[in-house]
């Protein structure tokens, strides 16, 4: 089959590869019929993300047709419609029974090396290097699905694989975010970062109730859909001071909660900030905490930082003075994906919420490399990537 596949830094291919089997009774084989490109892919295009293996099929948002299941897995059967979450979950152990479905404790099979770097073993991960479990992919014609019977969603004929595609991540992960700014109704919610997540949150945030949302980002595309989505915008690059900008919106109160939708990658604002940024994710191979200081020091005293942006290993200076000093609170993690899928679905059904707006680009899997590179440079417009295999 053919399938998007890591080779080192900046160097994503579309190769030949062998079709997945069945390995256990719980699997199953999914054709994919739309998957997409996300944000934490380019941090495994930086070289960031570390235990990647040339030739590793990409991938973690997906959907498609179960094609054959294992002899245990009676939840799915062939012809069934489903979309596939990223993260693998048993279903059995107490994270999982816990609802805390991204902190499965037994489907990393790599767990050990995981908990050298993080004291635990977490779920298993499509398709994102092998400490989280070496899974292949799903930008490929076809992936297997690990304990198939626990993660996949079916869905119902009638809705477009669009519709429905970024219920394998982005949009649980900006309604997770969202959720995690603990709104009660009239707060004012500012968001860094205007990529995929940060759209999608700026429309959970106001469904759960947020009264003004403030999206920051420098992409003027972005920030346009931003302000779409209902939010005001500001350009951390404009040479102003941010913080005094959000002060000034916000009559001196500040954000009551801030979410940090950027991730390991963050740019300074200005050029001595970029240069630092280079210099320590290239030389000490820091990652970024920009976009996090700027949430920090804007969020206003007893307020809620809420992190959906990955990051991976050792960060660069934290201002961890301001967020003791301010008692703030901060919450983050990878999505507990099960949580989410089947509410998320019904709100799709019942038109609140719709998230194909982002898609600005529709190719094959042929056109994946230059793709990514699109999506990297934030060229022509891109926004969300969505491949038919
Ligand atoms: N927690 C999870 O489960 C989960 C799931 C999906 C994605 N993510 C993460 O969410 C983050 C965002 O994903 P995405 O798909 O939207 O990525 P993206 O790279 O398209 O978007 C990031 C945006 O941040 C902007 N940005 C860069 N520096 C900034 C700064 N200093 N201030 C404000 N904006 C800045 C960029 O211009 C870009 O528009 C990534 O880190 C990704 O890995 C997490
Ligand atoms: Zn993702
Ligand atoms: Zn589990």
């Amino acid at each position: 089959m053919r399938a998007l596949t890591w080779h080192g830094r900046g160097d994503i291919r579309c190769d030949t590869v062998p079709d997945p089997k069945i390995e256990h009774e719980r699997d199953a084989i999914i054709k994919v019929t739309s998957c997409a490109i996300c944000g934490s892919d380019l941090h495994l295009m930086g070289g960031f993300v570390p235990t990647m293996e040339s030739g590793d099929i990409l991938g973690h948002e997906c959907m498609g047709e179960v094609v054959e299941v294992g002899r245990g897995n009676t939840a799915l059967k062939p012809g069934d419609r489903v979309v596939v979450p990223f993260t693998i979950c048993c279903g059995e152990c107490r994270q999982c029974k816990w609802g805390n479905w991204s902190c499965c404790e037994r489907t990393n099979p790599n767990g050990a090396m995981q908990a050298q770097q993080y004291g635990y073993p977490l779920a298993g991960l499509f398709g994102y290097s092998h400490i989280t479990g070496g899974y292949a992919g799903g930008q490929a014609e076809y992936i297997r699905v690990p304990y198939a019977d626990v993660g996949p969603l079916k869905i119902l004929e009638e809705i477009t694989d669009e519709q429905v595609l970024f219920l394998s991540d982005i949009l649980p992960t900006a309604y997770m975010a969202a959720e995690n700014c603990g709104l009660k109704g009239g707060e004012t919610v500012a968001i860094w970062g205007a990529g995929p997540v940060g759209l999608l949150a700026i429309r959970c945030a106001f469904l759960l109730g947020a009264g003004r949302v403030i999206s920051i980002d420098t992409v003027p595309e972005r920030l346009a859909m931003a302000r779409e989505a209902g939010a005001e915008t500001l350009d951390y690059a404009d040479g102003g001071d941010l913080h005094q900008h959000i002060l000034e919106l916000t009559k001196g109160a500040g954000p009551d909660a801030v979410i940090e939708a950027v991730g390991l990658e963050s740019h300074g604002a200005t050029t001595a900030q970029s240069i630092a940024s280079t210099v320590m994710s290239k030389t000490v191979s820091l990652e970024r905490p920009f976009a996090l200081n700027q949430a920090i020091l804007s969020c206003r005293p007893a307020g809620t930082i809420s992190m959906p942006g990955v990051f991976a290993g050792q960060v660069g200076p934290i201002a961890m003075g301001a967020l003791m000093q301010k008692g703030l609170t901060l919450r983050t993690g990878q999505t507990h994906m099960l949580r989410y899928m089947k509410p998320l679905l019904e709100h799709i059904q019942a038109g609140r919420i719709d998230a194909t707006g982002i898609i600005t680009h529709r190719a094959t899997l042929e056109d994946g490399p230059n793709l990514y590179d699109l999506f990297r440079e934030k060229k022509d417009g891109c926004v969300k990537v969505v491949l038919k295999p």
